[in-house]
């Protein structure tokens, strides 16, 4: 089983990255194997160059470059992320549009290939300042929906929020991390 950890908050004690590392902690301690990229301060975005048509990947040189050839063979990605002006923060923009560079259209948009195999989970970890964690579900929704189009299964969006970094929440996100693995164990075994 293989997680990806894409953490996008800039901020020092971000609350999206501390859930995130124990969900991750979580999955390790069930057998995962976990990268973690840490880039919410140095990704770029796309920049609609093209240049992805031909190398079959993106091109773009920042801390994001080696994701491409790792995202083969995940299991899920996990992306932690801000809510920033009501939306998820503009890096989980960035990151989420550099995968167009996965999509093939070479023999035309109807004949559309990407580039990796379909049936990933995404899960989108997203830390506000609204207590209401309802709030702005649909928006996180909307976000993960995106990647559908890309193959990736999105699940139910993880609110957080500063108050849930207590020890308990903090044991309780460990524990998820490790029945989202068992739970992922068994699907494939069935
Ligand atoms: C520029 C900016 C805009 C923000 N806008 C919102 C907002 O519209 N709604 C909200 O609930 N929280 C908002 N927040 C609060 C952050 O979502 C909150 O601090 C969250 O914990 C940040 O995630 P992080 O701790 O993982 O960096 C904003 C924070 C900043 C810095």
């Amino acid at each position: 089983m293989k997680i990806i950890a894409v953490y996008l908050s800039t901020r020092k004690g971000s609350v999206s990255e501390k859930i995130v590392d124990e969900l991750t902690r979580g999955a390790e301690e069930a057998g995962a194997v976990v990268s973690r990229y840490k880039i919410g301060d140095s990704i770029l975005g796309c920049r609609g160059c093209a240049a992805c048509v031909k190398a079959g990947k993106c091109v773009i040189q920042d801390p994001l470059a080696p994701y491409w050839d790792d995202l083969q063979d995940a299991d899920m990605v996990i992306v932690g992320a801000a809510n920033f002006m009501g939306n998820v923060q503009g890096q989980a923009w960035s990151f989420m549009n550099r995968h167009f560079s996965m999509a093939d259209t070479s023999r035309g948009r109807e004949n559309r290939v990407i580039r990796f195999p379909a049936g990933k989970r995404i899960m989108g970890v997203f830390a506000q300042g609204q207590p209401d964690k309802g709030f702005y579900r649909e928006v996180y929704r909307n976000y993960l929906r995106i990647f559908a189009n890309y193959g990736f299964i999105p699940q139910e969006p993880m609110v957080v929020h500063a108050t849930d970094l207590t020890e308990e929440r903090l044991a309780g996100c460990r524990a998820e991390g490790r029945a989202w693995v068992e739970q992922m164990k068994e699907s494939t075994e069935n």
